[in-house]
């Protein structure tokens, strides 16, 4: 790409908002320039999927390059993206002279709120332009999950020395981890792919609630119920803090002894959850049933139903501990956990719920080690809601099997001859770290 054509697409966006502000919108001139920067946009996106314009720090960053001119000669563009507080602009293949016009007049209202935005920009049928709010930088999810699993940490420290641990950082960080989810849930979900063998429980814990609020979201959830779903899934665990830690890291089976201790951490996290002031009493009881399962062969026994909002828990659960490599167990591909989990669909699972889990997930969920058609492994980075085949996924490996420098994004559902996925790959025959991946993703 060339500075010059770089300059280009830049100066015709800014001009599309000056001749839109002198013109009406069928004006030969508004025409003209919006016309002409469709044929720049094809043009660049003919060997790329999307141009990401982005602001940071006042700083105008091209496809992710720092461009050297500035708010002097892009001066529509610069308070456009200021004063709607729109962190970037992202152009996908395909965008049509229809939906630029569209875009330029939603820019140009009086909508504020980059949520607004998008909605305005949705009811307009614009499909192949996105905006990204100011602080929604992909930085910000992992720095939340990291707050996240300080927060877990402190609290089951508080514990273990006998304090009872304060109810608001917890709420802030699910309230933080709930809006990201709102906002991405598969940046969110691909970060629940760091699964760190040292800090297990932190680590499970936090995954649980991001993967419990993902799936609360999706059936609609919101409020209130959002929030009881995530603290749980955050606290599901606390109760190992009660069970001497020999038994929670013993790699062998357990002693009939050391099982009933296990199976003591819902009621001692129960009980802990309760006396802690501000957390909602419904925290305590889905932390009490996370294991009691669909058809009631978990522990510990119950005599009433089981909440809805539980099993949400329970698959959160069982999801994150499968892709988890333990001492005695190899992780199963996230494609290959969401098999189990729909073989015991009826049984320690909801079937309604693992149906919906599995709706949002897709055929190859975000973090899946894939093989396309090309021979090239990637790995799944958002799923596809309309074709669940057809996900966009990250190329790592090339046809030969060489790890490449520098993975490209490919969206499998651009063109009909796009490449496809042939199966899942192994990411431990690799060596490869899903987790990591993710962390570099977002960082
Ligand atoms: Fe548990
Ligand atoms: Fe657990």
């Amino acid at each position: 790409m060339n500075k010059e054509s770089k300059d280009n697409i830049l100066r015709t966006i800014n001009s599309s908002f000056q001749t839109r502000k002198l013109y009406p919108p069928k004006h030969p001139s508004v025409i003209g320039t919006i016309r002409r920067l469709q044929q720049l946009l094809a043009e660049f996106l003919r060997t790329k999927n999307k141009l990401v314009v982005a602001m940071v720090n006042d700083e105008l960053i091209f496809d992710d390059v720092p461009v050297a001119r500035g708010r002097e000669d892009y001066p529509d563009l610069f308070s456009r993206m200021n004063g709607k507080e729109i962190e970037a602009i992202i152009f996908e293949k395909g965008v049509s002279e229809r939906e630029l016009i569209a875009f330029v007049d939603t820019l140009l209202a009086d909508h504020t709120g980059v949520d607004n935005l998008k909605r305005e920009l949705s009811k307009s049928g614009v499909t192949h332009i996105t905006l990204r709010a100011v602080g929604r930088g992909k930085g910000v999810f992992l720095r939340v999950y990291n707050d996240a699993i300080e927060v877990v940490k402190d609290t089951m420290n508080d514990i273990r020395m006998g304090k009872l641990p304060r109810a608001e950082p917890v709420k802030k960080v699910v309230g933080e981890m709930a809006e990201l989810v709102l906002s991405d849930s598969s940046v969110m979900i691909g970060l629940t792919m760091i699964k760190n063998y040292d800090t297990y429980l932190y680590n499970h814990s936090v995954n649980v609630s991001i993967i419990g609020l993902s799936l609360g979201s999706f059936i609609g959830l919101e409020g209130e119920e959002l929030e009881v779903v995530g603290t749980a899934g955050l606290l599901h665990d606390i109760g190992k803090t009660g069970i001497t830690e020999d038994i929670i890291k013993k790699p062998g089976s357990l002693s009939y002894e050391e099982w009933e201790q296990v199976k003591q951490h819902p009621v001692i996290g129960e009980r802990i959850i309760k006396r802690i002031n501000g957390i909602k009493e419904l925290v305590s009881r889905l932390v009490y049933e996370h294991h009691v399962r669909y058809d009631r062969s978990g522990y510990p026994e119950l005599k009433g139903d089981v909440h809805p909002l539980s099993m949400i828990v329970t698959i959160a659960d069982s999801y994150d501990a499968l892709t988890t490599l333990r001492v005695y167990q190899k992780p199963y591909q996230p494609s290959e956990a969401l098999k189990i989990l729909k073989g015991l669909s009826g049984k320690h699972f909801d079937p309604v719920m693992v149906e919906k889990f599995a709706d949002m997930l897709g055929v190859y969920p975000v973090g899946t080690l894939v093989r396309l058609s090309t021979n090239e492994v990637g790995v799944v980075i958002k799923a596809n809601p309309v074709d669940t085949e057809r996900p966009v996924v990250k190329v790592v490996y090339d046809r030969d099997g060489k790890q490449l420098k520098e993975p490209f994004e490919l969206d499998l559902a651009s063109s009909p001859s796009a490449p496809q996925i042939v199966g899942s790959a192994d990411p431990c025959s690799r060596e490869m770290d899903i987790g990591e991946f993710f962390t570099k993703e977002v960082g």
